[in-house]
């Protein structure tokens, strides 16, 4: 008899710089790996070997002389690498895949700050991820200042990268542009106040994880 497959549950965190998701992130894996769940961390741009040569690539800065368009696209191509060589295969497995950054990012800084139009962003959208879509998606907000100073602070006087390096306004349109895309999508998006204590926001993390998806 053929045994029912559980397919794994997938969560993704977004927000702007200094937000402190990828620690969030960390957190997570960790409470549901010792919950007895088998976990696949993981983050964009990057997450495969592929992907990660990528992500070189367009955080030294070398593909943004060709545009916000351009930069979209090798975001997308880096996705579908990570999608098809690791997330499907891990979810497949049964895995819970904690993802630091996914779709939105590309929503926030390439179409919203970069000007990408949304009909060129959603053709990339189903491209690459098609019916694939994040049980929860965490938006880490913090007000852009509080934000810049804490990523300014973690740089210990090195060098911020491609994207860190924005002026202040375009860290509050990144703000801004995933707090729209929260209210456009409340089933899948839970905002999460990020200028609170770490553990206060961990809480609030899991608390969601709980209710929602019953690990
Ligand atoms: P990273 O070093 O992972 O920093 P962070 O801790 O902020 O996630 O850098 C990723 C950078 O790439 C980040 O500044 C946002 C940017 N980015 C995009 O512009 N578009 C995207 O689709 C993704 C995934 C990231």
């Amino acid at each position: 008899m053929k045994q029912a497959i559980e397919i794994g549950r997938f969560i993704t965190f977004e927000g702007g710089e200094g937000s402190g998701k990828s620690t969030q992130a960390g957190i997570l894996a960790n409470r549901l790996a010792r919950s007895g769940r088998s976990v696949f961390a993981t983050r964009e741009p990057g997450g495969s070997p592929g992907a990660e040569e990528i992500r070189a690539a367009l955080l030294s800065g070398r593909v943004a002389p060709f545009g916000h368009l351009a930069e979209a696209v090798l975001f997308a191509v880096a996705r579908a690498d990570h999608i098809d060589n690791a997330i499907q295969g891990a979810l497949q497995e049964g895995q819970w895949v904690v993802c630091d950054r996914f779709i939105d990012s590309t929503r926030a800084y390439q179409g919203a700050t970069g000007g990408v139009p949304r009909s060129a962003i959603n053709a990339l959208e189903r491209l690459t991820v098609g019916e694939l879509s994040p049980d929860i998606t965490f938006i880490l907000d913090i007000p852009a200042e509080e934000g810049l100073a804490r990523a300014e602070a973690r740089a210990e006087g090195g060098r911020l990268d491609r994207f860190e390096s924005q002026d202040l306004t375009n860290h509050e349109r990144i703000r801004r542009a995933f707090l729209d895309i929260a209210e456009e999508e409340p089933d899948r998006c839970v905002v999460v106040d990020a200028s609170q204590p770490e553990a206060m926001v961990a809480e609030d993390v899991w608390e969601t994880v709980l209710q929602r998806l019953n690990p």
